[in-house]
């Protein structure tokens, strides 16, 4: 199927997807404590990810690009957004873009519309040092994704079977692109495995792209009739994944991502350890459905609950909420105790 179509018909499928919250954030509860001795206007919402410095830990993650006139509209709209909030933004994969110039004006409006905002490039682990210093440069990136997504590929008929060398090419990114790397995931969640080999090649920063959110596998499986239905609840969720990454490869910097569908989601990703915390589906769904004035106001409305909520657990800082005290039920705890984590 043409690259542009399929992109246009994840959209669809990803917008209309049942989402069931298997993310894991309903077994994170938080203590409650008593005595928080700090005021709402104490809390600073200010972060890092790696060497960059972030002024909120929100920001859209990597959605589209290379559709055409209908995803331009999507990144320009997202980009504006960004803007006026101050929070970071992703593009979807630019692969297309480097292989077709005609391509490269749906990425390069969000540089265009947000010059000075923190924008992070995208591409896949089969790209060359050379494709991905191209994506960088068409829109002046601050850092660069290099996304993972084995089992969407295996899914897709026309998808990649061959996966070896991946580790080594983003080895080579990572010393020659010159922009921090993020490795991420795409909703099927990151193992301690996986971030302790790409901590060893030199990379800094991850996003977890928990299992719990956007699902490509159903997304996949629903556009055609014969199913893999085997990957269809495949993955780690988020939850789990944010520990086992934060807790087994200490010196990354994580993203918490995949199904996160509240400020309370959130603010939950980054007391597991994450610093960041990516939103795909929701804030897309929301633009498009209710339009710009309603994603605006959504994403002001969670930067108010995340100082309600840092007030209610006396953190003044994201670092400090990264350590408060919580009680961790069902499966994710099931999950972490079989894995080795307390
Ligand atoms: C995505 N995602 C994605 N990721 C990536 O690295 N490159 C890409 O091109 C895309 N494309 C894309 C399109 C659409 C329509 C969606 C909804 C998502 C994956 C995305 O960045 C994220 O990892 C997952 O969607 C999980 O987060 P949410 O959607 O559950 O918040």
């Amino acid at each position: 199927m043409e690259r542009g179509r399929r992109k246009l018909e994840h959209i669809v499928h990803a917008l209309n997807l049942e989402q069931k919250r298997e993310a894991g954030f309903d077994d994170i509860v938080f203590v409650h404590q008593s005595l928080p001795d700090i005021g709402t206007n104490d809390v600073n919402l200010s972060t890092t990810l790696g060497e960059l410095s972030l002024s909120s830990p929100l920001f859209v993650n990597a959605m589209t690009g290379g559709g055409g006139q209908p995803t331009l509209e999507i990144n320009k709209g997202l980009a504006e957004i960004a803007k006026e909030c101050g929070i970071a933004m992703a593009v979807g994969s630019q692969m297309a873009a480097v292989k077709d110039a005609k391509e490269r004006q749906s990425f390069e409006i969000v540089r265009r519309v947000n010059p000075t905002g923190v924008v992070f490039a995208n591409i896949g682990s089969e790209a060359t040092v050379d494709e991905a210093k191209q994506a960088v440069e068409m829109i002046e990136a601050n850092g660069l994704q290099i996304h993972l997504n084995s089992v969407q590929e295996l899914v897709m008929p026309e998808g990649d079977r061959n996966f070896i060398g991946a580790l080594r090419r983003i080895e080579r990114m990572v010393h020659a692109v010159g922009v921090p790397i993020i490795v991420k995931e795409v909703g099927f969640g990151m193992s301690k495995e996986t971030a302790q080999k790409l901590e060893e090649i030199g990379v800094t920063i991850v996003d977890v792209g928990g299992f719990g959110g956007t699902n490509f596998a159903r997304i996949e499986n629903n556009r055609r009739p014969t199913s893999l239905s085997y990957f269809n609840d495949w993955g780690i969720s988020t939850a789990a994944s944010i520990v086992e990454v934060s807790q087994s490869a200490t010196s990354l910097s994580v993203i918490g991502s995949g199904g996160v569908r509240s400020a309370f989601d959130a603010v939950k990703a980054i007391a597991l350890g994450a610093q960041v915390v990516g939103v795909a589906q929701l804030f897309l769904k929301v633009w498009m459905e209710q339009g710009t004035e309603s994603l605006l106001e959504l994403i002001h409305e969670w930067h108010k609950d995340f100082r309600l909520l840092m007030t209610a657990l006396g953190t003044r800082t994201i670092e400090e909420l990264r350590h408060v005290p919580l009680v961790i039920y069902g499966q994710t705890h099931h999950w972490l105790n079989e894995r080795g984590f307390d």
